[in-house]
């Protein structure tokens, strides 16, 4: 009789043991990866206004970590020089910390969606190096002041090297030299020495634009300025790049002592219109079938394949876990990723972790049982 006693006392706790590690298994995306990084969305102007709940929903329970897809660019926060436009922006942040999210702020300078006032004087001439400098100083510190102590990090700069590794001849390059990114960095730094300040660009797993990137990365701490990251975008095609590719990237830019991060990801499904993968904004081609092979959802066979794309890249991000200080992607469901107008419009494209129905992708439990099958 006691042995039988001692048999069903073993039995239970076999039991109890099972039912704890079920318990203690994650289930959703930022609770399974909360060991590995922080796990981010872009946010868009609807979602955070209430008008998406499902999107919000899904941002609730699966990421810790949000950043404005457009509305603290320059153009939307400085519309006019001197008028300051914060209602979209606030709403955001108040979204974030209401849920306890880390905030990221998205973008100080860049070359795009930069108001137009802000490289002409009143003739409608060039501005002066001066002028644009005396701009870039009170813009960057208007909006890192607003916002010092609510926002975990800034992309201070946003694509200033072209996949060639050169310099972009943007109107920052052009009017104040390359100089400008430093400038940025210290004007931001001045105000919130606590922040920290990421560098951000896109096909960094090109090795001569890794290169320039990791040159001019170097360059800034050689200076003495505080960088603390650097955010590869991770705009993905199927074939481009390879997760090696990327890994290396990654891997190069950590050895400079900075944290790394994947800032911006989805994975088109749908074919390029051109030779060259990028992910320069201001391409535009004209829309055909041809290039919009699936406007009624994807064949089982590209969905698998992105699935396991998807699986692979977030497999790779694990590993790297010590390097990679965040991952997030660019928008919650299918249905309002900018991938679907550019760079055609009005096409249906599938690169996000959740489908036009809200509904999880099987990447996401197999990314989740990933994590958890790792932490064993
Ligand atoms: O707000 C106007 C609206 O009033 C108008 O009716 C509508 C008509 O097209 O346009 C709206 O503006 C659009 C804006 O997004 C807000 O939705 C612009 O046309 C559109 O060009 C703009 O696109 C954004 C793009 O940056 C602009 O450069 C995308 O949503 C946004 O996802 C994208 O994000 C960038 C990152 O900031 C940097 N890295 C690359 C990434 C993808 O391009």
């Amino acid at each position: 009789m006691k042995s039988l006693q001692k048999l069903a006392t073993i039995a239970l706790a076999i039991i109890l043991m099972g039912s704890c590690t079920a318990q203690e298994e994650a289930t959703t995306l930022k609770d399974a990866l909360k060991d590995y990084f922080y796990i981010g969305t872009a946010l868009n102007v609807p979602q955070v206004a209430g008008q998406d709940p499902q999107a919000i929903e899904i941002v609730k329970t699966h990421f810790n970590s949000v950043v404005a897809e457009n509305c603290m660019k320059m153009m939307y926060l400085q519309p006019e020089e001197g008028v300051f436009f914060w209602d979209e922006a606030d709403a955001f942040i108040e979204f974030a910390e209401a849920n306890d999210m880390q905030v990221i702020g998205h973008t100080l300078v860049w070359h795009s969606q930069a108001p137009r006032w802000m490289f002409v004087d009143e003739n409608g001439d060039q501005v002066s190096r001066e002028r644009l400098i005396e701009r870039m100083k009170t813009h960057v510190q208007t909006v890192v002041e607003r916002y010092k102590g609510r926002v975990h990090g800034w992309d201070v700069v946003n694509e200033t090297i072209l996949d060639d590794g050169s310099w972009r001849q943007s109107p920052w390059v052009r009017i104040i030299g390359p100089e400008f990114v430093q400038m940025a960095f210290e004007f931001a730094h001045e105000i919130d020495p606590d922040v920290e300040l990421y560098y951000n660009d896109y096909s960094v797993s090109r090795p001569e634009k890794r290169d320039g990137i990791y040159n001019m990365v170097k360059d800034l701490i050689d200076n003495g300025v505080k960088i603390d990251a650097v955010g590869l975008q991770g705009h993905l095609s199927m074939d481009f790049p390879t997760v090696e590719m990327k890994e290396e990237a990654l891997q190069k830019l950590a050895s400079l002592g900075v944290k790394v991060m994947v800032t911006e990801m989805d994975i088109t499904v749908l074919p390029w219109p051109s030779r060259r993968h990028s992910a320069e904004v201001s391409l535009n081609y004209e829309i055909s079938d041809e290039y919009n092979p699936y406007p009624n959802g994807l064949s089982e066979e590209s969905y698998t394949a992105l699935m396991d794309k998807y699986v692979d890249f977030f497999e790779m991000f694990m590993r790297n876990k010590d390097i990679i200080s965040r991952v997030t992607v660019w928008g919650v469901d299918d249905n309002q990723s900018w991938r679907n107008n550019w760079p055609i419009r009005g096409r249906t494209d599938y690169p996000l972790l959740f489908d036009r129905d809200y509904q999880p992708k099987s990447a996401v439990t197999r990314i989740i049982e990933l994590a958890n099958a790792k932490k064993q």
